[in-house]
């Protein structure tokens, strides 16, 4: 089976306006203190590049990333990430933002937020571009949200299937080819 792009579900402008909130709330919130962001790769790579940048200069921010194995989809909903990539920051101590395009079912969320606890920051929070509340299998406190959506098999501003259209500006869904 082949997919294509099929309507536009977030524009790119949509898009704008929201980071643009978010980056003000974000900055309101820690002014005055540092902040280590945590992109997670590769799918928060365009969303974290446009939100940090909507972070004025009152926060210090630093900029860290790590990658998680998908191992497929059968292993991801048995609840087994592993850090395949980790950050080459002490966080013991520090605010921490982790910053992801999506939250699916919750799982890659929930087991970074236990691994980043372990390490003792002195706060953790989490921002996601995208919720999808029907595909919760775990339950993860989000911060920051940039938009609900519906289950729909999204691409584009990070977001891919099979590595492909994390390029697109706006988010796409896809559906398959008839
Ligand atoms: C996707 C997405 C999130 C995660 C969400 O990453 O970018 O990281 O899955 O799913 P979950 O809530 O069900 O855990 P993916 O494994 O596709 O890797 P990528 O970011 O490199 O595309
Ligand atoms: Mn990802
Ligand atoms: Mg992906």
């Amino acid at each position: 089976m082949s997919y294509e792009l099929s309507e536009i579900l977030i524009s790119e402008e949509e898009i704008k306006k929201r980071v643009m909130e978010l980056g003000r709330q974000i900055s309101k919130d820690y002014a005055g203190k540092e902040l280590i962001i945590v992109g997670v790769l590769k799918g928060a790579v365009i969303f974290l590049s446009d939100l940090v940048r909507n972070i004025d200069s009152s926060v210090k921010v630093k900029i860290d990333f790590l990658a998680v194995s998908s191992y497929g989809a059968s292993t991801k909903t048995s609840g087994i990430v592993r850090i395949i990539k980790d950050i080459d920051t002490d966080i013991k101590g520090c605010e921490v933002l982790i910053v992801e395009d999506i939250m699916d079912t919750g799982l890659t969320l929930s087991y970074l937020s236990r691994i980043m606890m372990e390490r003792e920051p002195r706060g953790l929070k989490i921002c996601v571009l995208l919720d999808k509340p029907e595909r919760h299998q775990s339950e993860v406190n989000i911060d920051y949200c940039g938009f609900t959506i519906p289950d729909e098999f999204v691409v584009g501003y990070g977001l891919d299937y099979a590595g492909l259209w994390r390029n697109l500006p706006s988010i796409y869904v896809v559906r398959p080819s008839i």
